[in-house]
């Protein structure tokens, strides 16, 4: 008796309590989860996806049912990218790996569903090379439902398509740094001076010409920056150098100078874009090279993906690895995100195990690997971007369904 009077109120905090809890929190979140199955179409359910549902942690399982949804003779490839054209090894296995979500379900995208969501809405994608990446696979799975999906470059666009019978408009806008950036070449007498032969002016809170119209054209917006942020793209001869209200500022490293253009364009787009408009910020995509970076003899010749004990080795910047980039920014990114209405597709963790999916030496041209080394980039299509498709879209299918 002594003792269990003496247990009682251990009892209530450690059982009692947290049952109340979790009845109290069932109750308070059923209604939330049923309504949609009340109010909209059987069709609908499929796209939706509990708040809480972690899509971006879990593992990728071999499944030889899994096949992409397109092939090679998608009108919206881009060559280099179009690896079953250029004949890749592998590409039946690359595709039968499926992303297995820990928490919950992630489904593949239903093209004719999501279309008739979006009916009358756009979808636009800003940034580097990797969003054109996730754009082509986006256009090429959207097309099975609307054949008559049509090229389409307007308003700043770099590539897109408009799918007529839905009304619905997904295009990319090239905008590598985001902000709006110019070559300005040195004066002549000057060009000796410390071997700098001019410089890249970038004005921090200008957003690049691509996409600076565009703020009432898109319902849902994808931006990422990151891959060209590099001293192998602007080396000391022709550095980046930073102005802000038409003004220079003090000379910044590449990360420092990376991480004030991403905080002022994220302002820019909190400011200068509709509440209504659903927006993504993209974490970095990794990259595979092993053994030497791209331009010296970096290779990915890999035929499955990483452990995930692997991906620390590879990743994790403590390391110093060649692919330790993508870690490092997207610490960056995601405290410049931090407090804003702007949401992180964090698709790093699940592409950084797929070291097997990308165009290495399959690049569709002759001298390609020699020039410019294998590409342990850009991504495969079909490949692993189908996937990101899926997460996204399952994203977007939950926020217009709850609103
Ligand atoms: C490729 O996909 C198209 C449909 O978009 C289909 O008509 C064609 O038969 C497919 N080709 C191959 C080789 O599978
Ligand atoms: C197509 O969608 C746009 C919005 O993107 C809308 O303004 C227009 O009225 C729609 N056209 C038709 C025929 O519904
Ligand atoms: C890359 O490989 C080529 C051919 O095997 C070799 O000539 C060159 O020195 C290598 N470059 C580097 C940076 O290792």
């Amino acid at each position: 008796m002594l003792m269990a009077s003496k247990l009682t109120p251990t009892i209530i905090t450690r059982l009692i309590l947290p049952s109340c809890l979790l009845i109290f929190l069932y109750s308070s979140l059923l209604p939330f989860y049923t309504a949609p199955n009340s109010r909209s179409s059987d069709s609908k359910n499929q796209i939706l996806a509990p708040p809480q549902c972690k899509l971006f942690k879990g593992r990728w399982v071999f499944d030889p049912n899994h096949k992409p949804m397109y092939n090679s003779t998608c009108p919206f490839h881009r060559n280099s990218w179009n690896c079953i054209k250029n004949q890749r090894e592998n590409m039946g296995r690359i595709n039968s790996w499926k992303w297995v979500p820990e928490q919950c379900d992630l489904n593949r995208i239903d093209p004719a569903r999501f279309l008739d969501l979006m009916r009358n809405k756009n979808i636009g994608f800003v940034g580097d090379s990797l969003n054109e990446n996730f754009l082509v696979s986006f256009l090429c799975i959207l097309r099975v439902a609307d054949a008559d999906a049509k090229k389409w470059k307007r308003k700043g666009a770099w590539r897109g398509a408009y799918f007529p019978k839905f009304n619905v408009t997904v295009a990319y806008h090239r905008a590598v740094l985001l902000a709006k950036y110019e070559w300005e070449p040195q004066e002549s007498e000057l060009s000796d001076k410390d071997g700098v032969r001019g410089t890249y002016r970038v004005d921090i809170d200008i957003p690049a010409d691509d996409w600076a119209n565009i703020a009432d054209f898109y319902d849902v917006l994808v931006f990422n920056t990151g891959h060209w942020w590099g001293y192998d793209k602007f080396p000391k001869e022709k550095p980046l150098v930073f102005f802000k209200g038409g003004k220079p500022i003090h000379p910044l490293e590449m990360l420092d100078g990376f991480k004030v253009v991403v905080e002022s364009m994220v302002a820019h787009i909190e400011k200068a874009f509709p509440k209504k408009t659903l927006k993504f910020w993209r974490l970095q995509s990794p990259r595979h090279f092993h053994g030497g970076d791209w331009n010296q003899n970096g290779s990915c010749l890999f035929d499955n993906p990483l452990e995930e004990l692997q991906l620390d080795l590879w990743f994790d910047p403590s390391n110093n690895g060649v692919n330790k980039e993508a870690r490092q920014l997207n610490h960056l990114i995601e405290s410049a995100l931090k407090g804003t209405s702007i949401r992180t597709l964090d698709l790093t963790h699940m592409s950084e195990f797929r070291a097997d999916a990308h165009p290495a030496i399959w690049l569709g041209k002759k001298d390609a690997v020699s020039v410019w080394g294998q590409d342990c980039m850009h991504w495969c299509l079909p490949g692993v971007p189908d996937t990101w498709v899926d997460i996204l879209t399952q994203l977007i299918g939950y926020s217009l369904e709850t609103g």
